[in-house]
């Protein structure tokens, strides 16, 4: 990575820190930006931390996340080869859902990201972070697993692990979308970008 494109990182990554655009900026106990690697071609977005993740200051590191890197790992797409962020960067009390003045307060960091790693594929973890990066109508039972394409970005939306962990019987499912991230890149011809990462 070029001088100037670390340097906007560290401007980012400090403005996320001291950020009190929303009311969640008081209650936070860490900001969460993100994690993993800021090459990828591959981007996951969830919706917002939980517990764990404001104690940590990391996505997916409670119960979900593990799980979730259960998937990455038999997928071949492992955790530190695929940069993982959320819609918010603070948690929301009692894990409610994000606002939407919340999320509009926030998304502009997570555009920042965006425009940094330039991803060719992007996976939204969840209904939420769907409806607000894929279309507001989302349906993810329906639509999980579908591709979108958005001005050169292959967009899909996978079950929140969350929900995998409540309902199993939508495991199998998680586990094809996977598989099909996989393909995708592979089509790409970005898999190779993976593999040669994690060596
Ligand atoms: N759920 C999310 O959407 N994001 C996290 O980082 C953790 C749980």
């Amino acid at each position: 990575m070029n001088d100037q494109k670390s340097a906007e990182w560290t401007t980012l990554e400090e403005r996320c820190r001291d950020c009190r655009a929303c009311a969640l900026g008081a209650t936070r106990t860490n900001n969460v930006f993100g994690t993993g690697d800021r090459e990828s071609p591959l981007m996951f977005v969830g919706e917002a931390p939980g517990a764990d993740e404001d104690a940590q200051g990391i996505p997916f590191v409670g119960r979900a996340g593990q799980l979730l890197d259960k998937y990455l790992l038999v997928t071949d797409l492992p955790r530190d080869k695929v940069y993982i962020a959320n819609i918010l960067k603070c948690r929301p009390p009692h894990n409610r859902d994000p606002e939407e003045s919340e999320q509009d307060a926030c998304i502009v960091h997570l555009r920042e990201q965006f425009r940094l790693i330039r991803p060719r594929v992007l996976v939204c973890l969840g209904r939420i972070a769907a409806m607000r990066l894929i279309k507001p109508d989302f349906r993810i039972t329906r639509e999980h697993g579908q591709w979108f394409c958005k001005n050169g970005v292959w967009m899909m939306a996978v079950y929140h692990p969350s929900a995998l962990l409540r309902d199993p019987t939508k495991r199998e499912d998680m586990l094809r979308d996977l598989q099909e991230v996989r393909r995708k890149l592979e089509e790409l011809g970005c898999a190779p970008m993976i593999e040669e990462a994690s060596e």
